[in-house]
């Protein structure tokens, strides 16, 4: 298991991290969302020790990972922000250099590198050369670079930005295969839907903090998010602002002569409104159920929509 305590780092006059902690479980799939300045590349470059924190405490089954660095570095594979190869090999050649810098053998490096080109769709073209590869394509090597030598402990960051679909999609079934296979793995992203797919636990991120962390179910039910619902109609202000008020774990959102909104805890809340509006003789055209979300709760904790980035 790897346990992060408390870890800040401060550039120049930025905060960059102010004290996240987090623990993650052995072949568990660990998402860190978060928008643009989040913290999440500092965090990774911390823990797979490219930069010093200032302070805090990281953890790998009891073993400071800090002060153990070369053991560490050995059990690690890093898939970075930029993607760095040598244009000018072929992917083979690219992953067998890696492979060797990690400690693998030139010959388990090949057959290690040939068996990667296949889980990553790229058999085809082995013999390229790495500058003619597509935006998609260097992605899908970044990876396979930083799973060369077999890592325990896998960290990415924001692998699919800028991608197609179908290689998201590739690579996102190429990550639960490993996790199922043993290997643990931090992601980095800022895409709500990649989090929600792919991570068993996210943690949500802004401005050098984690805000919040658990399960996707976990994060949905536990900061008492409410399901909304929206009714249109013709409304008489005073039945509803009378009337609803009685009605226990509903509130009213917002109000106007042809559309109310009301927030209720859960959904067996919602048919002593409609009974509301029938006794009432209130006629209703529609109905339109919100149910919490990871958007909305990341909206509400961070006071920033992520589809904006
Ligand atoms: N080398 C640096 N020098 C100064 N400030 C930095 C440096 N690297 C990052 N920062 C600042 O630290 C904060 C966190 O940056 P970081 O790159 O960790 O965020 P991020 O979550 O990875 O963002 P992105 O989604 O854009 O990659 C930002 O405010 C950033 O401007
Ligand atoms: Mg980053």
């Amino acid at each position: 298991m790897l346990k992060v305590s408390n870890l800040k780092k401060a550039y120049e006059n930025v905060y960059a991290l102010k004290g996240i902690s987090f623990e993650v479980k052995e072949g568990e799939i660990f998402g860190l969302l978060g928008p643009n300045g989040a913290g999440k590349t500092t965090a990774i470059s911390i823990l797979t020790s490219l930069l010093e924190p200032d302070s805090g405490e990281a953890y790998y089954n009891d073993k400071n990972i800090f002060s153990n660095q070369n053991w560490w570095r050995k059990k690690i594979g890093v898939v970075p922000q930029e993607i760095a190869f040598y244009e000018e090999l072929t992917p083979i050649e690219n992953l067998i250099l890696w492979g060797t810098l990690y400690g693998i053998k030139n010959k388990e490096a090949k057959e290690r590198a040939k068996e990667l080109l296949k889980i990553m769709g790229l058999e085809s073209k082995e013999k390229a050369k790495v500058s003619e590869f597509s935006g998609g394509m260097k992605r899908r090597l970044n990876i396979a670079v930083g799973i060369v030598h077999k890592p325990e402990v896998l960290f990415l960051d924001e692998p699919t930005v800028g991608i197609d679909v179908q290689a998201r999609v590739k690579i996102r079934e190429v990550l639960k295969e490993f996790s199922k296979d043993g290997m643990t793995i931090i992601y980095t992203t800022h895409q709500l839907e990649e989090a929600e797919e792919l991570c068993d636990r996210i943690a949500i991120m802004d401005e050098g903090e984690i805000k919040a962390q658990g399960t996707l179910k976990e994060l949905i039910s536990g900061l008492g998010q409410e399901t909304e619902v929206e009714f249109s109609g013709t409304f008489d202000s005073n039945i509803i602002k009378n009337k609803i008020p009685e009605i226990s774990n509903a509130r009213l959102v917002k109000f106007s002569e042809k559309s109310i909104i009301i927030s209720v805890l859960n959904d067996d809340d919602i048919p002593a409104i409609v009974e509301l509006f029938i006794k009432n003789g209130i006629h209703i055209d529609s109905m339109d159920i919100r149910r919490p979300n990871l958007e909305t709760l990341f909206l509400k904790l961070t006071g920033k929509d992520l589809r904006e980035q």
